[in-house]
């Protein structure tokens, strides 16, 4: 990652920005970037040293010192919730939340909490996260929320009856429809915030060189790490489409789409079934102890003038 040491330049001065996954990869550049563009970022890290480095580094690197860390292991609830409560104390407004924070798991393994952690981590954190901090999203309108999805979603279904894999397990289709469930969260969230001042989209990075899949062992990772070796573009360019849906004045009003290269894209068909994505709502609501309803449905006016096409 480069260390050019300019300041902050403004244009998102006055913006709170929250980028969960920013001590590595493509959620350190974006986190980084928003502080260079004048905002104030939270970091949120899963290790607590990881997370004081990262901090120290986006502030020494975007030579700013509106820069805070936060350590949260996302694939538990109890640790969303604290999270949110603790940004909503801190920030009395919030305009920019990063869903970035995801990852593979070559072998299954169920949370603390009883989840299994792809589940935990790439579908139901985003969605908890987005639905603790919509209100205060919803106050400081316009707000962004960002997710961070995957190509990997493409040919894939959800299999209702193995959402969380317990009758059948491979890491990277588990993973890919995990990012498939995060783009019908997105695609719903969009339409139950229509006209409430704020967006909801989600982005295929590209193929980025980053930790991705170094949490795991053995032959799984060492075949990502070759393939990266080979044919990932470096964070700086695959974080371009997080920063841009983030900050860019251009998209302030798009919501309900799906980015690559910083342009809107079609994600998969079954990625855009409206009827998938109110099952799946209800599903994840559930599994979180959030009410169906919130936020209901048309919530707001078509103020915005969005155009939430799923
Ligand atoms: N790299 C690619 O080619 C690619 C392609 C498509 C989509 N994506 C998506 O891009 C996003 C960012 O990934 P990346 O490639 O930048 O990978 P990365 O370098 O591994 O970064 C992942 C980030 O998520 C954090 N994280 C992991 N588990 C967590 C947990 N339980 N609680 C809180 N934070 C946690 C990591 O923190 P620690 O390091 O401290 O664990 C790290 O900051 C992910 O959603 C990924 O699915 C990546």
């Amino acid at each position: 990652m480069g260390d050019d040491r300019r300041g902050p330049v403004g244009g998102m001065s006055e913006r709170v920005c929250v980028v969960t996954g920013a001590t590595s990869g493509i959620g350190f550049v974006t986190a980084r970037e928003l502080a260079r563009q004048g905002a104030t970022v939270v970091v949120v890290g899963h290790d607590p040293r990881r997370t004081l480095e990262a901090t120290e580094r986006i502030r020494r690197e975007a030579g700013s010192a509106q820069v805070e860390g936060i350590t949260a292991d996302l694939s538990l609830q109890r640790e969303i919730r604290t999270l949110s409560t603790r940004i909503q104390q801190t920030y009395p407004r919030v305009h920019v939340l990063v869903n970035n924070a995801g990852a593979v798991f070559a072998a299954r393994e169920l949370t603390t909490e009883g989840i299994e952690r792809t589940w935990a981590l790439n579908v139901l954190a985003p969605f908890l996260l987005s639905t603790l901090l919509l209100p205060r999203l919803q106050e400081s309108a316009p707000a962004r929320i960002v997710n961070v999805a995957s190509a990997a979603h493409r040919g894939l279904r959800l299999n209702w009856d193995n959402l969380q894999g317990e009758q059948a397990y491979s890491g990277y289709r588990v993973y890919g429809r995990s990012k498939l469930a995060l783009l019908l969260l997105t695609y719903e969230f969009a339409r139950r915030t229509a006209g409430s001042g704020v967006t909801v989209n989600a982005l295929h990075p590209g193929f980025v060189a980053t930790r991705f899949a170094q949490n795991n062992r053995g032959a799984f990772a060492r075949a990502f790490r070759i393939l990266s070796g080979l044919f990932a573009i470096q964070p700086e360019r695959g974080a371009q489409t997080a920063i841009y849906l983030a900050s860019d004045p251009s998209v302030q009003s798009v919501t309900g789409q799906y980015f690559a290269r910083r342009r809107p894209t079609t994600s998969s068909p079954a990625s855009r079934d409206p009827s998938s994505a109110n099952r799946l709502w209800l599903t994840v609501a559930l599994q979180t102890g959030v009410p169906p309803t919130s936020p209901s449905a048309g919530a707001g006016q078509a103020r915005t003038g969005a155009n939430p096409t799923g």
